[in-house]
C-alpha cells in the first residue's frame, strides 16, 4: 500500500543504476556520489549524500502541536538526491529569494564517506537560529565528512510556534522542535550502521540556538544514551532568555496567538483544535519577537521570545540554570568541547545601531552608551542600579571617560558578548568540569580574512567559526589565505578527532605548536585560543566573567532589600528582544551575502 503517495513524498520507480541505495527502518533511499578533492589539501574520498530524508511523519493535521511519530514505511526507494522544504519561518524583504518551506519538514541529509575500514564516528549538526529559523540543509557538510572521514547528519527541526507553543496545560506542551532534535538521534541510533556509521559514538555540535539545544539535550533524560559526545558553539542553556519557564504567562501568550491568527476567545482545548487549522506560515511573524506582534495582543511588554524550548517537566525535568547553579550536573559520561568567540557582541550591536553597519569604526557616543547599556542587560543585573555600575565599572574605558567623542562602541559590544555567550559558556564549562565531566574548552579570537557578515569592523564575530569548521573553503564558498587553510584543517581535525576519540589531539597532526589541547580543569582554565598560532591558554576572561557569573547574583541577593538599587532601575528602557534581534539580523545578512 502507497499510504505515503497521500502525504506527497516523492519517489523513483528506478534509480540511477550507480545510485547508492540503502535500507533504513521505513524503507530504501536513493543517494549521490560525490569525489571530494581540493587543491589545497590532499584528501580525495568518495562520499555518498543522502539528502532531504524523513525521520517522521510530516507533523500536519492533528499531529501539529504534537510530539514527532515514527514515519510509516514506504515501498519502493525513496528519492534522496535532493533537499526537502525547510520548517516554516519569517521571511525577509532583503532575501532575494529563500529556500522552499513547508510544514512537512522533518528531515534529516547524511554525508557518509565511502570506507573500508569498520564503522566510522557520527557528527549530528544541529543549526542554529533562535529556534525560529535555520535548516540542516544550508550547512553543506562535505568537506567536514570528506577531510574528516566521519559521517555528518544535518537535521531540521520545527522552530517559532509550530516549534514550541504550549498551553501551559496537558492540550499543547512545547518542546516538540527539541522532541524533533532526539527523534533525528533516536533514527541516527537505528539506522546510521547502514550508512557505515558506528551509533556507539556519536557526537552532536551546533552553533547559537543549536548549541544550546546541545546543552539541553545534556538535561534531556529523553536523550540519554543517544550520543556520547558534545561541541556547543556559542551557546548555552545558562545563557540568558532560555529557555522559558513560566506556565501562565505561556498561556497568555498562546491565547494572544490565538487572537492574532483568528482563534479568538476559547478554552485551551479549542484554541489548540483551532490552531490546527491555520495555514503554517500564519505563525512566522507572531513566532518573531522582532514584530511585537503577540506583545501587543496581549498588551504586555515580553523580556523573551514568546515560543522557544520550555521547562515542561519531561523533555527538560528542570532549569538547566538551578542545576548548575547547585551543582547538580550528572551527564558526566559525555565528553564536551565548548566555546565561544571574541567579538559576539558586535552583530548585536549592528542590529542595535544599524547607522554602525556602514561605518569603518563603529561609533557609540557616551549619551548613546548611556541609553543602551541598561536595554542589553539580562535579569538579574537588567533591574538593579548597583549592578548597572558594576557593569560599567567593568566595561568603560575610564581613561577617555571625561572626553566628549569617546567611542564606547567596544564597551557596549563586549558587554553585550561577555553577558550573552562568554560568560555563561564560562559558567557552564567550570560546572561540567567540576561535576566531572571531561570538558575541552575554545576561545576563537581570529578575525577571518573574508566575513560572513557585509560589515568590515564585525571582528571575531558570532558565526565565524562555523566557515572553519564546516571547510567553507574547500566549497570554494570563501577563498582563504594559506594561515587561514591551515586554521580551518586545523580545526576540522581537532572536532573530528574528538569525534573519534573523545580527544581533539589524537592522532598526532604532526605540527607540534597546533598539538596539546589541555583538559579545562578548575583551577587551571586552560583554553585553546583558535586562531593562525593555536595557542594553548589559561584563564581566558576571568575578571569579566567573575562580575556576571559570581559578582552581581550575589551583590543582588545583599541588595534585595534596598529599595534605592530597585528604584533608581527603574527608570531604564523597555527591554529589546535581543534574541529576536541577533537571528534576523544573523538570517538577513548571511543569507543575502552567501
Ligand atoms: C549601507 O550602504 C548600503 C550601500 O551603500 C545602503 O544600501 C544601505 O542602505 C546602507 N545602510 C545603512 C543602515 O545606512
Ligand atoms: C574550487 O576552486 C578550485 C581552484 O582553486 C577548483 O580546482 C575546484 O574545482 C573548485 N571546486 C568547486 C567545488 O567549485
Ligand atoms: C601551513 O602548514 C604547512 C604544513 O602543513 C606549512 O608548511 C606551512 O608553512 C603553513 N603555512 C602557513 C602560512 O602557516
Amino acid at each position: 500500500m502507497y499510504i505515503h503517495i497521500a502525504i506527497g513524498l516523492a519517489f523513483y520507480g528506478c534509480v540511477a543504476a550507480d545510485a547508492p541505495v540503502v535500507e533504513v527502518t521505513s524503507g530504501r533511499v536513493a543517494g549521490t556520489t560525490v569525489e571530494f578533492s581540493h587543491p589545497d589539501v590532499a584528501t580525495q574520498r568518495t562520499v555518498n549524500i543522502f539528502r532531504g530524508i524523513p525521520y517522521a511523519e510530516p507533523p500536519l493535521g492533528q499531529l501539529r502541536f504534537q510530539p514527532p511519530q515514527g514515519k510509516t514505511a514506504w515501498e519502493g526507494v525513496y528519492d534522496a538526491t535532493e533537499f526537502r522544504p525547510i520548517c516554516p519561518q519569517p521571511v525577509y524583504n532583503l532575501l532575494p529569494e529563500s529556500e522552499p518551506q513547508s510544514e512537512d519538514c522533518l528531515f534529516l541529509n547524511v554525508y557518509a564517506p565511502q570506507t573500508q575500514s569498520g564503522s566510522l564516528p557520527v557528527m549530528v549538526w544541529i543549526h542554529g537560529g533562535g529556534f525560529l529559523w535555520g535548516s540542516g540543509s544550508s550547512y553543506d557538510s562535505l568537506p567536514l565528512s570528506a577531510i574528516g572521514n566521519v559521517i555528518v547528519v544535518t537535521i531540521n527541526y520545527r522552530l517559532g510556534a509550530l516549534g514550541f507553543f504550549l498551553t501551559g496545560d496537558e492540550h499543547a506542551t512545547g518542546n516538540y522542535g527539541l522532541l524533533d532534535q532526539i527523534a533525528a538521534l533516536q533514527w541516527v541510533q537505528d539506522n546510521i550502521a547502514a550508512f557505515g556509521g558506528d551509533a556507539n559514538r556519536v557526537t552532536i555540535f551546533g552553533e547559537s540556538a543549536g548549541s544550546i539545544s546541545v546543552d539541553f539535550l545534556l538535561f534531556s533524560p529523553l536523550a540519554e544514551g543517544l550520543f556520547e559526545r558534545a561541541i556547543m558553539q556559542s551557546g548555552t542553556a545558562t545563557m540568558p532568555s532560555f529557555p522559558l519557564t513560566d506556565k501562565a504567562l505561556q498561556n497568555r501568550i498562546a491565547h494572544g496567538l490565538g487572537k492574532v491568527v483568528g482563534c479568538e476567545d476559547k478554552t485551551s482545548e479549542e484554541l489548540v483544535t483551532c490552531l490546527r487549522t491555520v495555514q503554517a506560515e500564519d505563525f512566522n511573524d507572531p513566532s518573531n519577537p522582532a514584530t511585537n506582534i503577540i506583545s501587543d495582543a496581549i498588551g504586555e511588554q515580553l523580556e523573551e521570545g514568546p515560543f522557544a524550548p520550555f521547562v515542561d517537566g519531561t523533555v527538560l525535568p528542570e532549569n538547566p540554570k538551578d542545576v548548575v547553579a547547585e551543582g547538580r550536573f550528572s551527564r558526566t559520561g559525555i565528553d564536551i568541547l565548548m566555546g565561544a568567540n571574541a567579538d559576539e557582541g558586535t552583530f548585536v550591536l549592528a542590529e542595535l545601531l544599524p547607522y554602525t553597519i556602514n561605518q569603518t569604526v563603529p561609533t557609540v557616543s557616551k549619551s548613546q552608551f548611556d541609553v543602551f547599556f541598561p536595554v542589553f542587560l539580562f535579569d538579574p543585573a537588567k533591574s538593579s542600579s548597583a549592578a548597572h555600575d558594576a557593569v560599567k565599572l567593568m566595561y568603560v574605558d575610564w581613561a577617555t571617560v571625561d572626553s566628549d567623542d569617546a567611542n564606547y562602541a567596544q564597551a557596549l559590544s563586549q558587554m553585550i558578548g561577555d553577558q550573552m555567550f562568554v560568560c555563561p559558556t564560562d559558567l557552564s564549562a567550570r560546572a561540567y568540569s567540576e561535576a566531572g565531566s571531561k570538558v575541552y574548552r575554545y576561545f576563537m579570537t581570529h578575525v577571518p580574512a573574508t566575513s560572513v557578515w557585509p560589515i568590515s569592523w564585525m571582528g571575531a564575530a558570532h558565526y565565524e567559526d562555523i566557515q572553519f569548521v564546516f571547510g567553507y573553503h574547500f566549497l570554494n564558498l570563501t577563498i582563504m589565505p594559506q594561515e587561514e587553510i591551515n586554521m580551518t584543517l586545523q580545526i576540522m581535525k581537532y572536532w573530528t578527532n574528538f569525534a573519534k576519540t573523545g580527544n581533539p589531539n589524537l592522532p598526532s597532526t604532526g605540527n607540534s605548536k597546533h598539538e596539546n589541547w589541555a583538559l579545562f580543569h578548575v583551577p587551571g582554565l586552560a583554553y585553546k585560543e583558535l586562531s593562525v598560532d593555536m595557542e594553548t591558554k589559561y584563564g581566558h576572561k576571568t575578571r569579566e566573567c567573575a562580575l556576571w557569573n559570581d559578582y552581581i547574583p550575589s551583590l543582588i541577593k545583599r541588595t534585595e532589600n534596598c529599595d534605592e538599587c530597585a528604584s533608581a532601575a527603574e527608570d531604564t528602557s523597555p527591554s529589546v528582544f535581543v534574541v529576536g534581534f541577533i537571528t534576523s539580523l544573523l538570517y538577513k545578512l548571511f543569507v543575502v551575502d552567501v
